[in-house]
């Protein structure tokens, strides 16, 4: 069981909605969610995590992180997430109270100990250690969705949130802190088809409302049409799967190593480190918590 309160850092991006919509619905104890500058720009990934935390009702506090990488000058995903970064689901207009990304390390330092989650590129942890260095001994865990050893989502090998901001991880991942990576190569074993997206949260693709759930596989299905036009299996809940990865540690395998990143973000696994890579999950397992968010009561 986790009882560590838990800070997220996304760029929403429709995986990262379902993603938050999962730790929601399974009740993870969200104190602080951090955007950050990726699948969209900044803008709109800030305006995301400010109405998804209302309209899903995570009633965390909200920090607006990184609209530029560490370096370089990054790269958007719209080809997936589409314009607005949520497949143009237009959510309630909430009240943007955030602070700025250097309450970061006030937030570590007041919850003691904290399980964070990176839905995005590492730009906001990589800002923080190097600015922060102490703040390591707050951090109890880092699940990190991102890399890809034998698959690749953007050019050069190289995957989107290390491939944003490749300055970024290798920060991280010499931080020596308690890291998890949920690469591509576990991801794409979770891809939903249509039926099975209708499966899990009891829509036709063109029949949602707007409650969460509706919402939600409505932004689900945009995911899944947005994949299939780029020859992917099924929709790909890259962020969801993180999450889950987090939860049920035991639904997936790993094996601990290094990595590599060079300087597109494409990673080399080597043996003889700490850092956890998974490379295998129990889909049928990960399937059924999917499900299960979709019949508590939002
Ligand atoms: O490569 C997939 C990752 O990049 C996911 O987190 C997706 O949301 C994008 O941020
Ligand atoms: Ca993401």
């Amino acid at each position: 069981m986790k009882n560590l309160p838990v800070i997220i850092d996304t760029d929403p991006g429709t995986d990262d909605a379902v993603a938050l919509f999962v730790a929601k619905a399974l009740n993870i104890n969200v104190d602080t969610v951090v955007s950050v500058c990726g699948n969209v720009n900044g803008s709109y990934t800030h305006k995301n995590v400010v109405d998804l935390n209302s309209f899903l009702s995570l009633n965390a506090n909200v920090l607006k992180g990184a609209d530029q990488p560490l370096s370089g000058n990054g790269f958007t995903a719209e080809e997936v997430h589409g314009e607005n970064g949520i497949g143009g689901v237009i959510l309630p207009l909430a009240k943007d109270n955030a602070g700025n990304i250097e309450e970061l390390h006030h937030t570590l330092k007041r919850l003691k100990r904290a399980d964070v989650i990176t839905l995005g590129p590492l730009t906001n942890i990589a800002y923080i250690l190097k600015e922060h260095p102490e703040v390591k001994a707050n951090i109890n865990s880092l699940t990190i969705m991102g890399g890809g050893f034998e698959i690749s989502n953007i050019p050069n090998n190289a995957e989107f949130n290390f491939g944003c901001d490749p300055e970024a991880i290798r920060t991280v991942l010499c931080s020596d802190i308690d890291i998890t990576i949920v690469p591509l190569d576990v991801t794409h074993k979770i891809y939903l088809s249509k039926e099975e997206i209708k499966d899990i949260c009891g829509f036709e693709i063109d029949k949602t409302d707007s409650s969460v759930y509706g919402v939600i596989s409505e932004i689900m299905y945009y995911n899944y049409k947005t994949s299939i036009a780029k020859n992917d299996k099924g929709a790909l809940i890259h962020d969801a799967t993180a999450v889950l990865a987090y939860l049920f540690p035991e639904y997936f395998e790993g094996v601990y190593g290094d990595i590599f990143v060079d300087e597109f973000g494409a990673t080399t696994f080597k043996s003889d480190g700490n850092i956890k890579v998974l490379f295998d999950v129990e889909r049928d397992l990960v399937m059924e918590k999917l499900k299960k968010c979709f019949t508590k009561g939002y």
